[in-house]
């Protein structure tokens, strides 16, 4: 018996909230990549290298959201989204290296190479044109 509550408790999480990544989720995730970038830039312009690799590091674990994509919502394709994924993750590497070699001006074009990612996909939503 208590298995098939169990089970029955697992199936409801799955159908409702566990993996259905929604648009609050998304924009949570957005305001997280918003708030990593303005660290980054903070940390170059203060030369306080903590704060361009913290900033680097909460880039990294927000990013891997972008490529969550409900196909029937998106103006934009999954493959896409994954490719931006993968350039923002790419990028925030280039960025610590540069810093932590004490690169200002590497990081800082790193910096802007991610910003051009996420503004290639904003360039996208129908809504924000
Ligand atoms: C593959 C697509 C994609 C990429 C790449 C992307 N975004 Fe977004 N972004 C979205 C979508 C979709 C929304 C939601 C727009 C809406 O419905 O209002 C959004 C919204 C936002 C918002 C507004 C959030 C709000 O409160 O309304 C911010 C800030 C943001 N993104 C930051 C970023 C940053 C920073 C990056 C790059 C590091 C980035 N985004 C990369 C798709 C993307």
């Amino acid at each position: 018996m208590k298995k098939v509550m169990w089970a029955v408790l697992a199936a409801g999480l799955l159908n409702s909230n566990a993996f259905a990544y929604d648009q609050a989720d998304r924009i949570k995730d957005m305001q997280s990549m918003e708030k990593a970038m303005s660290e980054i830039q903070k940390g170059i312009l203060y030369n306080d290298k903590k704060t361009v690799l913290d900033g680097v590091e909460k880039l990294r674990k927000s990013a891997f959201s972008v490529e969550i994509t409900p196909k029937s919502t998106m103006e934009f394709s999954g493959s896409f989204a994954k490719r931006k994924s993968d350039n923002i993750k790419k990028y925030a590497d280039k960025i610590e290296e540069n810093i932590k070699s004490g690169h200002k001006h590497g990081a800082a074009r790193h910096y802007s190479n991610v910003l051009g990612e996420c503004i290639s996909c904003h360039n996208k939503i129908r809504k924000w044109n």
